[in-house]
């Protein structure tokens, strides 16, 4: 699609987003996803059509769209037309959140079980036999890719779905794998997103906490894996969010999740192409959460490898003050500093030798 009758806008929305807000909202009506009647335990992306509900839309063209045009053509041309009839000061997008597939640091957590997990062995880089520091896909987790891949082709061939203008992921490993092997050899449309090189965002991370998992590799390293892709502007070589000490509160999660969407919304991605209005974004349980939240979305837990694409209307609201303030600082926790005794759905119990500590267990070198 051209985007050029939104590039007008992204300008407009570059010009102001440091002075103004911009408030988000999920727009309803169109997605299962967002009816309070479905339940996110048991959705399946990929057998209800991305959860695109069948109907009609006032955009539609009767003489010939109904029959001619699938659901996704018609909701694409949909959201085209509710672009182009608002104000500059706002715009719609879709976001199609993905959640990585299952990493090896999920498939410890069950090992151990929740509790041992949390107060210990996600401190360590791993056990002799694997690795969960900045975790990689396991077998299943690189299946559950495959699938999103598999269901995306068939979205392509019988719906002709709009794939999406946009590709943002995560920097951690499990969210770079996922994209790579959701979207590497999809005829993706718009020629500019073809080949498929994402913007790797910093702030569309995983909730921050004490777990190597949420702990990067350096640029240098991604680089060396995804050659082809783009870091955003001011992308790192060292992860300098991870001390392996304090987690981020949700508060502080959500004030860098809105971050992460205003520059999506400002066309802020290094692309002169723009943004464009279906936007990939390749992540994780908590940030999905965290993106939830800033867009008034009601809460919905995504499995491993699922999708869920949300309507969101964002809109420039002159001179209100950005909320902050509370609820936003980093907190320590103690942990355990040898393997704990007991781990049940009450808690974690030390081992009586060892007291709970709120340093790293392990230090990574620079
Ligand atoms: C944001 O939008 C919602 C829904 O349209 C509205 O209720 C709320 O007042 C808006 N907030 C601001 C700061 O304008
Ligand atoms: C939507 O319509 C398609 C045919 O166009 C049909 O196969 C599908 O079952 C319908 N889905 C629902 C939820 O009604
Ligand atoms: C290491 O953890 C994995 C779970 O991710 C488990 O399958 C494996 O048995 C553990 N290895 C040892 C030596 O405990
Ligand atoms: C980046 O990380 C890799 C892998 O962890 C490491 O081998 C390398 O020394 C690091 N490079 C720099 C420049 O720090
Ligand atoms: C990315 O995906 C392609 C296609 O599946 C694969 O050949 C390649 O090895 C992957 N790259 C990495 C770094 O995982």
């Amino acid at each position: 699609m051209k985007l050029s009758s939104i590039a007008p806008l992204a300008i407009a929305l570059t010009a102001t987003a440091q002075a103004s807000y911009i408030n988000y909202t999920t727009v309803t009506g169109y997605f299962l996803q967002d009816e309070a009647s479905t339940d996110a335990s048991t959705f399946d992306y990929t057998t209800t059509n991305f959860g695109l509900i069948n109907r009609t839309y006032p955009s539609d063209n009767p003489d010939n769209d109904n029959n001619l045009l699938t659901q996704w053509e018609r909701f694409h041309h949909h959201i085209t037309t509710l672009n182009h009839l608002s104000p500059p000061t706002i715009s719609y997008k879709v976001l199609f959140l993905g959640r990585h597939g299952e990493g090896y640091h999920n498939a410890a957590e069950s090992y151990y079980g929740t509790p041992a997990w949390n107060c210990y062995y996600s401190l360590l880089t791993g056990n002799s036999t694997t690795t969960w520091s900045d975790a990689d896909l396991t077998p299943s987790g690189i299946q559950q890719a495959q699938i999103a891949h598999s269901f995306w082709s068939h979205q392509i061939a019988s719906q002709r779905i709009h794939t999406p203008d946009s590709y943002f992921v995560s920097p951690l490993l499990r969210a770079l794998r996922t994209a790579n092997i959701t979207f590497s050899d999809l005829p993706l449309q718009p020629s500019s997103s073809s080949p498929f090189t994402p913007v790797i965002k910093e702030f569309f991370r995983e909730s921050v906490t004490l777990h190597t998992c949420d702990h990067r590799h350096n640029a240098t390293y991604i680089h060396s894996l995804f050659p082809e892709w783009t870091f955003e502007k001011g992308f790192r070589e060292e992860d300098g969010m991870w001390d392996g000490v304090r987690a981020e509160s949700n508060g502080a999660q959500d004030v860098r999740s809105k971050v992460a969407l205003d520059e999506v919304f400002a066309g802020d991605d290094d692309d002169d192409d723009g943004v464009g209005m279906f936007v990939s974004v390749t992540s994780h349980s908590g940030e999905i959460a965290s993106l939830l939240r800033v867009i008034g979305h009601r809460e919905f837990g995504l499995r491993t490898g699922a999708v869920l694409p949300v309507l969101v209307r964002g809109e420039i609201v002159g001179d209100a003050l950005e909320p902050t303030g509370t609820g936003t600082r980093w907190e320590t926790s103690a942990h355990c500093t040898a393997p704990p005794v007991t781990s049940v759905s009450s808690g974690c119990v030390c081992a009586s030798s060892a007291v709970p500590v709120t340093t790293p267990l392990v230090t990574f070198a620079g």
